[in-house]
């Protein structure tokens, strides 16, 4: 017979809940979730053995446990601490945790180009909004930053390493979802990197998962870049029978109208790729991502749900009705010979 687990009760920021023997503090947190939930810039649900690396999601454990209840005597990282049976853990009740974490904030600055007004990721980063959030979107670092070429990787795929805060996710989704791994972090301390070895291409054909991974704009889509701010694309559901046995072939299409401007694995509310119905990761392969630019290769679900507090949803509407199109009574009726698309023919967005 199957033994029976007795579940642990950990109080977070004064609310209980019972989980299994294992579970992090993390992950006890986001089952609770709302805003007791800490941020998490490395930790990656799907990708094993990720997180520990950016100290974000450092909590207080003010009683260790029911047989033990000497408090914890540093902050923890909540993603590796596994939870107590008794234990009691402060986040936002913390008078220490918001100062550290100001200071872990700061310090994942310190290098970085504060470029988010050309940055890609401007609006879905996750390192913007924490440092909106603890008041570090300006800068005390007077020192020169440490700076890198931006290097493609492969044809789809562009680096831009000033931004790279170092979480390690990129590596484990290729180490975990690629079988060869040809990236991965070189030299270490200030001058630790990531890196082709000697700048080989990333030619896998899930290779393109390292970008949906990455908390920054560190890894960008090359189809994309530059095409558009994210908050003026209308993200919408869809999927397709993809014949790669490893793409699940469920993805978010970021459109201006009828354009595909980018696809995406989907995500769920922590950033994370959401699991398909089978419970497995939703990871998508190249050609879904990259090749599979027109309305006309997927099937339509419908508007993606976006958090009312993601800049994002300012355009987004459900049940919108789009307007007529209004080219032919312009023109009596006549069809255009000719409609340009700007992006084809602009050398200006290259860079
Ligand atoms: S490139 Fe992005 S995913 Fe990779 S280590 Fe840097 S920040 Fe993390
Ligand atoms: S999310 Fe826990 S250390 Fe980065």
């Amino acid at each position: 017979m199957a033994e029976q687990t007795t579940n642990f009760k950990v109080t977070i920021d004064n609310i209980t809940i019972e989980v299994a023997p294992g579970t992090s503090i993390l992950e006890a947190a986001r089952m609770i979730g709302g805003d007791i939930t800490p941020p998490a810039m490395c930790f990656y649900t799907p990708l094993e053995g990720s997180g520990g690396k950016c100290r974000t999601c450092l909590v207080e454990v003010s009683k260790g446990s029911e047989k033990d209840p000497r408090p914890m005597p540093k902050l923890v990282a909540s993603c590796r601490t596994g939870v107590m049976d008794g234990m009691e853990v402060k986040n936002i009740t913390s008078e220490k945790v918001p100062d550290a974490r100001a200071g872990v904030v700061e310090m994942l600055l310190a290098n970085h180009p504060l470029d988010c007004p050309i940055c890609d990721q401007a609006g879905e980063c996750h390192l913007q909004d924490l440092g909106y959030e603890h008041g570090k979107e300006g800068t005390r670092y007077e020192f020169k930053r440490r700076t890198f070429e931006r290097l493609d990787l492969g044809p789809y795929i562009q680096l831009h390493m000033n931004r790279c805060i170092l979480c390690y996710r990129c590596v484990f989704a290729a180490n975990q979802l690629s079988d060869k791994r040809e990236h991965g972090v070189l030299d270490r301390g200030d001058h630790a990197q990531i890196s082709t070895f000697i700048q080989n291409n990333l030619d896998n054909d899930m290779i393109g998962n390292v970008i949906d991974v990455c908390p920054v704009g560190a890894l960008t889509d090359k189809t994309f870049r530059f095409k558009n701010r994210v908050w003026f694309t209308n993200p919408i559901d869809a999927h397709r029978n993809c014949d790669n046995p490893k793409c699940c072939g469920e993805v978010t299409l970021w459109n201006r109208g009828e354009d595909v401007l980018r696809v995406t694995a989907r995500k769920n509310k922590w950033g994370e790729v959401m699991n398909t119905k089978d419970g497995k990761p939703g990871w998508i392969c190249n050609t879904c991502r990259f090749d599979k630019k027109s309305m006309k290769d997927w099937t339509i679900e419908g508007p993606m749900k976006v958090s009312r507090h993601s800049v994002i949803n300012q355009g987004h509407y459900q049940n919108a009705v789009k307007p007529h199109e209004t080219i032919s009574i312009v023109l009596d009726g006549r069809q255009p010979k000719l409609l340009m698309n700007i992006h084809d023919i602009s050398g200006v967005n290259k860079k």
